[in-house]
């Protein structure tokens, strides 16, 4: 990069200085090789005094923990039954990757805190299904997530709620990043996995606004990849409910975060709530390609 094209992120530095970023991080991109160069990424935001909220999931450990230990997971992304031997393999895996991520932030000088923020209780009884240890998520601790962030404090939410009795339980993770994302007023709601967005008819649908996203939802949920569909309904349910714009990303791709902020174009698939701010940018594009 050459330090002229420093320029070209000006238009979105003055717009998201102070504003918070939540990054629900997907168990794949964990264990990617990948995943240190995210945090750089991540330090990036945090030089530029944007707010970090970490949720990550911890699916492909849980399994991976289950062969280790021949346990046969009996739900590993939290929407399904958690019975105990899977409460157990969940714990042992969202510690493990947390210290990965205490780790990596320290390498970066960044300051992290692993949190109970998450308030749940058990999902309980569903069709006749009891859902023994997965949970739904109550409440979040707004307080103290807000006092981490004034601190410089970057928080990092397992999949796990906790309640009143000092019980853990197994949470989806893409489902908690929405809820913190509407609580504490986020711009910007970012899922980064292994899909780069959504791909329609051979290619990328780059943006929707809130109507397209619902009718693209609404027209293709047969035909599109089951976790994109849910991504694009999480996005679209924050985007409804105050955050300004929801991201897809590939967190295994270099510098995709970086390019997904700081370009126009972006790399991933973006939901739009704020109709005026697209079309201005879109305008001003034409004018000046490198401010985006
Ligand atoms: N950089 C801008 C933002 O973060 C626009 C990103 C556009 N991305 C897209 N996939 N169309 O808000």
């Amino acid at each position: 990069m050459r330090p002229s094209e420093l320029r070209g992120i000006l238009t979105y530095t003055s717009k998201f200085r102070d504003q918070i970023f939540v990054l629900s991080i997907d168990s794949e991109v964990i264990a990617d090789s990948n995943f240190r160069n995210l945090i750089l990424d991540i330090s990036v935001l945090r030089s530029l005094s944007i707010n970090i909220v970490v949720v990550h999931g911890a699916s492909q450990q849980i399994r991976a923990l289950g062969e280790q230990m021949r346990i046969q997971p009996s739900d590993a992304d939290g929407m399904g039954v958690t019975d105990d031997a899977t409460l157990s393999l969940a714990l042992l895996a969202s510690n493990r990757i947390a210290h990965e991520f205490l780790e990596a932030f320290s390498e970066t000088d960044l300051r992290a805190a692993v949190t109970n923020a998450i308030v749940a209780h058990p999902t309980g009884i569903l069709g006749g299904k009891d859902y023994l240890m997965t949970g739904r998520v109550e409440r979040l601790d707004v307080g103290y997530l807000k006092s981490l962030l004034s601190m410089g404090v970057i928080p990092v939410l397992p999949p796990l709620g906790f309640d009143g009795e000092g019980r853990a339980y197994r949470v989806n993770s893409d489902g908690v990043a929405l809820e913190v994302a509407q609580a504490l007023r986020a711009s910007k709601l970012m899922f980064i996995g292994t899909s780069n967005g959504v791909v329609h008819a051979g290619s990328l649908a780059a943006q929707f606004s809130i109507l397209e996203a619902e009718d693209f939802i609404k027209k293709n949920r047969e035909t599109t990849a089951g976790d994109v569909i849910s991504k694009l309904e999480h996005g679209l349910q924050a985007c409804r409910n105050g955050v300004h714009r929801a991201h897809i990303i590939d967190g295994r791709r270099e510098e995709a975060l970086l390019n997904e902020i700081f370009s126009s174009e972006g790399i991933g698939t973006m939901i739009y709530a704020n109709e005026y701010e697209a079309i201005r940018k879109a305008k001003k594009r034409m004018s000046a390609p490198s401010c985006g």
